[in-house]
């Protein structure tokens, strides 16, 4: 049987965008979002999507009122649903047994209870959320405890390896679908209904299917994988700034290598983003939960070496700036966690920020889609500034990167943004006070030219340049 109707529980950066693809590339499919959050679902309806994705507009216009639909009628649409996808957010937990590390799963759990007291057909749940390993075992408890009679439920695991800016692209060509289930009769068939869905567009031989415990764990090494190579280059990055190699010319040397591989070798303030650190601490809580303390303390080192560089980066831009920021004005370019996103979530820009707004600089921040609201409930956390009530007085949010560069005394880049190589650095040059600094997070700006305009620049991974004039 081909599935006729699929139903999304969570319009976030993975609900949102997952669903509209599966729409467009399954016209036979009717596909409902479905969310807690009116606002959220109103917005989806929208002409202003609640996120930012290149080529999501697109996609979102192309199928919405025919094959795609944004509803807060859950009931309804768990009810008529063939499958069901939970893309739920499981933070980090906050309280209680594994604080700070464990994954929260109240709304994983939630809308397992929900699926349960409205189906009256037999179903199959997909977990598409990250979760620790066995989750599935735990909702397939909870659906089959409250079964009404006659429903019968298959969970399978279909983790999701999307990154924000480029989701639309990774979901019309990911390397690879995994799809874990039950070695049983019935847990095959429903792998093979998730597979018919998929083979709409994604040849057979890049759908992975596996056990469900495999599939689960696989999602959190991969997230765990490719954030300690971001952790180890960043290591690498310290030893540069102190012996005078350059880690992009290291990055290379060693991306070139097949068996390494160049991808994720670019150096930084630090990965942020909504997934890697929450993953790893989950993932460093099951080890801790299952007597591996080793394993705990090898992949909690891939956390604090990114916690150490932008601590260093932070640090280094007070000291460059003669040990004291006080009442300096600051100017910092790029919020997002990376390029192309609006999203701050864990953004190493929310800890190089707190830290100068810490030590008393008055700060100038422009970032292309993160919006000033946002910025503002950023920093404002109580958890980031001893303060809140003082940010206000310390931060002006801008519209352009020539009016937030305007009469400071450096500039702090945060965030890869493309428009932010094409800047006239000349006219900013000019309307700042000097000497006129630049730190550049990201190392992807021309330094030598930035030091011919006069700038003094420092970038991670490299050691200090003099001004062009001096
Ligand atoms: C997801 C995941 O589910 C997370 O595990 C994964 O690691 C990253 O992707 P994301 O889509 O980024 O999270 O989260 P978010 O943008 O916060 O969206 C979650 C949505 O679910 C929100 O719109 C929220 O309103 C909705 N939700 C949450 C419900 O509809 N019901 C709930 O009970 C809880
Ligand atoms: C990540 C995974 O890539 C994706 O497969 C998974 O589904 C969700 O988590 P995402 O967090 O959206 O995606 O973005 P990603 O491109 O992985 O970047 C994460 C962070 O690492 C960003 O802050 C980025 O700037 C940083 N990064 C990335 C580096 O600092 N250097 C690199 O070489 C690559």
């Amino acid at each position: 049987m081909t599935p006729k109707k699929i139903c999304g529980i969570g319009a976030g950066y993975v609900g949102g965008p997952t669903c509209s693809v599966i729409a467009l590339k399954c016209p036979e499919i009717q596909v409902t979002v479905v969310d807690k959050s009116k606002e959220r679902i109103a917005q989806w309806n929208s002409n202003k999507l609640p996120i930012y994705e290149p080529g999501l507009d697109e996609v979102v216009k192309k199928c919405r009122g025919k094959n795609l639909f944004f509803s807060t009628d859950i009931e309804k649409s768990i009810k008529e649903a063939d499958i069901i996808f939970i893309s739920v957010n499981t933070p980090t937990k906050n309280f209680g047994n594994g604080k700070g590390r464990a994954a929260d799963l109240k709304y994983v759990e939630g809308a397992a209870r929900m699926i349960a007291e409205l189906a009256t057909e037999n179903k199959i749940v997909v977990e598409k959320s990250t979760v620790p390993v066995r989750s599935a075992e735990s909702i397939i408890n909870i659906l089959r405890a409250n079964h009404k009679p006659g429903v019968t439920y298959q969970v399978l695991s279909n983790p999701e390896f999307l990154a924000e800016g480029t989701a639309i692209d990774d979901l019309l060509h990911p390397d690879r679908v995994l799809i874990g289930g039950e070695d049983s009769a019935e847990g095959r068939a429903a792998i093979e209904q998730l597979c018919k869905v998929y083979e709409n567009w994604i040849p057979r031989k890049n759908i992975l299917t596996m056990n469900t415990w495999s599939s689960e764990l696989s999602k959190l090494a991969a997230n765990a994988f490719l954030a300690q190579r971001i952790s180890s280059i960043n290591s690498l990055s310290a030893v540069c700034e102190a012996t005078g190699a350059d880690v992009s010319e290291v990055a290379l040397a060693v991306g070139l290598d097949s068996r390494i591989g160049s991808k994720f070798l670019q150096a930084s303030v630090g990965f942020g983003g909504s997934c890697f650190q929450k993953d790893i601490l989950n993932l460093v809580y099951i080890c801790e939960c299952l007597n591996l303390p080793e394993v705990a303390d090898y992949w909690q080192q891939v956390i604090n070496m990114n916690e150490y560089q932008k601590s260093r980066f932070s640090a280094q831009v007070i000291e460059s700036l003669f040990n004291t920021v006080t009442d300096k004005q600051i100017a910092l370019l790029g919020f997002a966690f990376k390029k192309n996103t609006g999203d701050t979530r864990e953004s190493p820009a929310i800890h190089v920020a707190k830290t100068l707004l810490d030590e008393g600089a008055k700060l100038h921040i422009y970032d292309p889609k993160v919006e000033e609201e946002q910025i503002m409930v950023d920093l404002s956390h109580s958890c980031v500034i001893a303060e809140p009530e003082m940010i206000k007085n310390r931060i002006s949010i801008h519209k352009h990167a020539y009016d937030a560069t305007k009469n400071t005394h450096a500039i702090v880049l945060c965030t890869e943004w493309d428009e932010f190589v094409e800047l006239d650095y000349r006219r900013i040059y000019a309307n700042m006070m000097k000497p006129a600094y630049i730190f550049d997070g990201r190392k992807f700006l021309d330094h030598e030219e930035l030091r011919k305009i006069g700038f003094i620049v420092r970038t991670i991974g490299k050691k200090i340049m003099k001004t062009g004039i001096s």
